[in-house]
């Protein structure tokens, strides 16, 4: 499908985005896993997600969806899970393939995982390499890519892991594995991300540890717990809200609120980023909501200046790049991104597609090994690129955004893509005020 977004004036309204990708896949493979039925309100029902619960399906657990739009789930308990009679496809979803991995590494039966074209190209090793220090069997294609089969064991070894990369896949996989090993598992990683399964585990009845070391951040869960269903509420993603919340900053004269997105702090960095260049965005209404925090956010337009965006913010807004990188287009001055490596190896080659989309719509930017610059116009950029989504939603969604605030339009192509994580996308953004269609070939 391919959609074109054309310049628009101020965004105005309020809407509501829909639930967190991560927690929603973390919800489903969680209550999985708890002794008795689990109901999650909110649950995202974007594709990347319903693979995730067609898997628990494969592997035996009752999943329903219930008039009203709330879940539930069966729980079969830590070590209940049935061996898939066909192979499990988890589509365009990293969360979903990674984390799955980690629960069947402690089951004694063997399964094959595959994904799309974009996740067969992205890299396993970083979850199959202490799987298999834990006692698990992973055979993979070269490069420790999909598919790949699990077999695991009832009696996984624990596990004293250190990752390179700051990753909230890795160590979420290696604590759902560990969940059961005998003992104490423990993930280190260089800087802490987002910490959604140690909440909800926790909040299941699980130990969960955590402390900063030399190393960075550690994480450590005790093996072998009963885990409690629960009722999880899941909060608005904020890294779809982004894409209306940059959208309204860049509009002159644009006010809009979106309630209930969630502002946990290892998720926040666009936000603090986008308020460091100037942006007006307000959280009101602090509140809590199925263990996570939660506000409703108002965003009125304002200038942006450009700054400097550090590494170490990365694992806080790592899925935000690609729309930050819209926001510095209209921004003044050079606003550089430091320890981008992590967004080669995301749905698309995020690095690239990012230099190349804004090449295209008359941008100048450049990259400095793993940094990136953009170079504002301070005002709307040219915009009438054409950009290819590369099977990557947050792509499409962003320079869909660029089109709204540029002099020219701009079209994406394979915009199918944005329904893995914000089916609803397009219709939200009109009824704010966006102006994006379908466009004739
Ligand atoms: C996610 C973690 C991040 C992020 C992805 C969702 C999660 O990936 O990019 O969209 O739900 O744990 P990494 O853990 O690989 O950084």
């Amino acid at each position: 499908m391919k959609l074109r977004a054309s310049p628009h004036g101020a965004l105005s309204g309020r809407a509501s985005v829909p639930g967190d990708k991560s927690i929603s896949h973390r919800a489903l493979l969680l209550a999985a896993l708890a002794v008795g039925e689990s109901r999650i309100e909110g649950l995202l029902e974007g594709e990347d997600v319903m693979a995730t619960a067609a898997t628990l399906r494969r592997l035996g657990v009752p999943v329903a969806r219930h008039n009203g739009g709330s879940w539930t789930v069966a729980g079969v308990g830590v070590s209940g899970l049935a061996e898939p009679d066909t192979v499990l496809d988890l589509g365009n979803a990293g969360t979903g393939a990674r984390l799955v991995m980690g629960l069947l590494a402690g089951h004694p039966f063997t399964a094959v995982v595959t994904g799309d074209s974009s996740l067969r190209r992205r890299p396993m090793g970083r979850v199959a390499a202490p799987l298999r220090e834990m006692g698990a069997t992973v055979l993979a294609r070269e490069g420790d890519r999909l598919p790949l089969a699990v077999r695991g064991r009832a009696d996984l070894l624990p596990l004293d892991w250190r990752s390179e990369v700051a990753s909230a896949q890795v160590k979420s996989a290696i604590l759902l594995a560990g969940l059961h090993a005998a003992g104490r598992t423990s993930v280190t990683e260089p800087l802490a991300s987002r910490d959604h399964t140690e909440r909800m585990l926790r909040a299941m009845g699980a130990e969960i540890a955590e402390e900063e070391t030399e190393d960075g951040h550690r994480v450590t869960i005790t093996g072998q717990p009963e885990l409690r269903p629960r009722d999880f509420v899941v909060p608005g993603d904020p890294s779809s809200a982004a894409f209306p919340v940059v959208a309204a900053v860049l509009a002159e004269g644009s006010r809009i609120e979106i309630p209930g997105v969630g502002v946990n702090p290892l998720r926040a960095g666009l936000y603090r980023t986008l308020r460091e260049m100037g942006a007006r965005i307000t959280e009101t209404r602090p509140r809590e909501q199925g263990g996570e925090p939660v506000a409703d956010l108002v965003v009125e337009s304002s200038d942006l200046e450009a700054v400097e965006v550090p590494a170490e913010r990365a694992p806080r807004m790592i899925d935000e790049y690609p729309i930050l990188a819209v926001a510095a287009a209209r921004a003044r001055g050079v606003t550089a991104m430091r320890g981008l490596g992590e967004l080669r190896v995301k749905e698309s080659d995020r690095f690239a597609a990012i230099l190349e989309g804004l090449a295209a719509c008359g941008v100048r930017c450049w990259s400095e090994g793993d940094d990136l610059f953009v170079e504002g116009a301070a005002g709307p950029p040219p915009g009438g690129g054409r950009v290819a989504a590369r099977l990557d939603h947050r792509i499409a969604m962003s320079f869909l955004v660029l089109g709204g605030i540029a002099r020219a339009p701009v079209t994406v192509e394979g915009a199918e893509t944005i329904a893995t994580s914000f089916p609803g996308f397009v219709a939200l953004m009109n009824a704010l005020g966006a102006r994006i269609e379908e466009a004739g070939s």
